[in-house]
């Protein structure tokens, strides 16, 4: 079975790993190339845009790939569509692994907002100190509001996209776990976390310190994905596979 892995999760990284040296399988990797280091992969990898969904419908007929798998993160929301309407096209199995949201316990603190733009402005007026969590593609947002200090955390450097009198940069990857960021926001003074909801393990202990703290979280809300079949995470996918070689 031909099979195409749509990554930049890690979701992806371990059903390649799953199915690395099975014989039943051919498997690649995709990545879009965002990270100059990107996590080793027990699979072949290629990297880069396929051109929309016409480029991605056209790798798929000319690889000859028989099952797609969209790994992608809960905010890729280009890909995952174009991943939809390429497979359609071309006629291939489409499965989605749909990491679950976040939902707030007791004790959480969160504004939800829709989109970035939003989070920057449910931040106020009165200058804070904010840990920004969110990546390093969307801080641009925050330059709409330069009152308040900035501490932003990303895997790569954000170079000069948040221009703010405030701020302080750390490049670091996850996972980070909970006792970690409760020190981290402590030491830096944060007053309010911006996070997505990118659920899973990896990043929730930024969401367990804040609770422990008491600190307000402005969560932004996932955008929407392409209707299909689909599965929590890796294992689903393996299973599915498995059912159809
Ligand atoms: N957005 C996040 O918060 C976030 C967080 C962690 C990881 N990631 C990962 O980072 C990558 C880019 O995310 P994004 O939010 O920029 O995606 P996006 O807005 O949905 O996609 C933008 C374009 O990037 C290319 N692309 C995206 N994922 C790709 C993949 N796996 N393989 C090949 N090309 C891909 C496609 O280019 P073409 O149209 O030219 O094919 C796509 O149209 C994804 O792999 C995603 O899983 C994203």
């Amino acid at each position: 079975m031909r099979l195409l892995i749509l990554g930049g999760t890690t979701e992806a990284t371990a059903l390649a790993r799953a199915v690395a040296g099975d014989e039943g399988f051919a498997v690649t990797l995709s990545l879009a190339g965002r990270t100059r280091d990107p996590a080793a992969s027990p699979v072949p990898v290629r990297v880069g845009g396929f051109g929309g969904a016409d480029g991605l419908a056209r790798t798929l007929a000319a690889e000859r790939i028989d099952r797609l798998i969209d790994a992608t993160h809960p905010f890729a929301a280009r890909i995952s569509a174009n991943a939809a309407e390429a497979a359609r096209r071309v006629g291939v199995p489409l499965l989605a692994i749909r990491r679950p949201a976040w939902t707030p316990g007791e004790g959480d603190r969160w504004i939800e907002v829709a989109d970035m733009a939003a989070a920057a402005g449910a931040l106020g007026e009165r200058p804070r100190t904010v840990f920004l969590t969110i990546g390093r593609q969307e801080v641009a947002a925050f330059a709409a509001a330069p009152q308040h200090t900035y501490v932003v955390r990303s895997i790569e450097p954000i170079g000069d996209t948040l221009p703010v009198p405030n701020l302080r940069t750390i490049e670091a990857r996850g996972p980070f776990d909970a006792a970690a960021e409760a020190a981290l926001m402590r030491e830096a003074g944060i007053e309010v976390v911006v996070s997505k909801n990118a659920g899973g393990a990896a990043t929730f202990g930024k969401i367990l310190a804040a609770r422990h703290l008491g600190l307000p979280v402005i969560m932004v809300r996932r955008p929407a994905k392409p209707d299909g079949p689909s599965v929590p995470d890796a294992e689903g996918a393996l299973a599915w596979l498995r059912a159809e070689v």
